[in-house]
C-alpha cells in the first residue's frame, strides 16, 4: 500500500541537513478493470492529499493510471485561451495544441462530457497522435462550471474504454482540488 514519504533531520556542524525518504510503491490489482480502480483511487487520494503544486499531481495521477492499466497513453490537457494545451502525461510524444471542437479532445471540451471512443478510425476528426491508438477516453474536469481541462487516455486495444471507465475516471478528476495552483492561463491562442 501506497505510503507518504518520512524524513529526518541531522546536525552537521551549525547546520541541519534534511533527507526525505520516498517510500511510494503503489499497490496494485491483479483482479478486474473495477477493482484496480477500487484499489487505485484510494491511494491516489492519499498521495494528493495536503499537496497543492498541480503539476506535481497531475503528473502523479497520469502515472498512477499508466502503471496499473499500462495504457499506451494517459495525460492531461489544459485549457488556455482558445485551446487545449498538452500537460503532464505518460506515453508517447503527442500532439501540443488541440483547438476546441476538434478531435476527441475537443470534442469533449465542448460539450463538456466525457467522450468515450470504442474505435477511433470512426469518430470524424480524431487527431492521430500515435498510429497504434485504437480506443480513447476523454474525460473533461471543471471549475466554476467551466471545462479548465481534459484526461486523456489511448489503448491499442479496440472497445476497451467503457462505463466502468467513465465512472471511475470521473472519480479520480473529483480529487483534483480548487486550491492546486493550476498552469497559468494563456490569454491568447498561438
Ligand atoms: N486523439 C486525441 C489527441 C490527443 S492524443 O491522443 C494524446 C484527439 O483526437 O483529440
Amino acid at each position: 500500500m501506497l505510503k507518504k514519504f518520512s524524513a529526518s533531520a541531522f546536525r552537521q556542524g551549525s547546520n541541519f541537513v534534511y533527507h526525505c525518504f520516498m517510500s511510494e510503491d503503489l499497490h496494485l490489482s491483479n483482479g478486474t478493470k473495477e477493482e484496480k480502480y477500487r484499489v487505485l483511487t484510494p491511494q491516489l487520494a492519499a498521495l494528493l492529499d495536503g499537496e497543492h503544486d498541480a503539476i506535481a499531481n497531475f503528473a502523479n495521477i497520469a502515472a498512477a493510471l499508466k502503471e496499473t492499466f499500462a495504457w499506451l497513453w494517459v495525460g492531461f490537457y489544459f485549457v488556455k485561451g482558445e485551446q487545449l494545451v498538452l500537460g503532464p502525461f505518460q506515453g508517447p510524444i503527442a500532439c501540443t495544441r488541440i483547438k476546441k471542437g476538434q478531435g476527441v479532445c475537443g470534442t469533449a471540451w465542448l460539450r463538456g462530457e466525457t467522450v468515450v471512443v470504442g474505435d477511433v478510425e470512426k469518430f470524424p476528426g480524431h487527431i492521430a497522435c500515435s498510429s497504434l491508438s485504437r480506443s480513447e477516453i476523454v474525460v473533461p474536469f471543471f471549475e466554476n462550471g467551466s471545462v479548465v481541462g481534459v484526461l486523456d487516455a489511448d489503448s491499442t486495444a479496440l472497445d476497451d474504454f467503457y462505463g466502468t471507465d467513465q465512472y471511475h475516471l470521473e472519480q479520480v478528476l473529483s480529487l483534483i482540488s480548487p486550491s492546486w495552483e493550476l498552469p497559468q492561463r494563456e490569454t491568447r491562442g498561438a
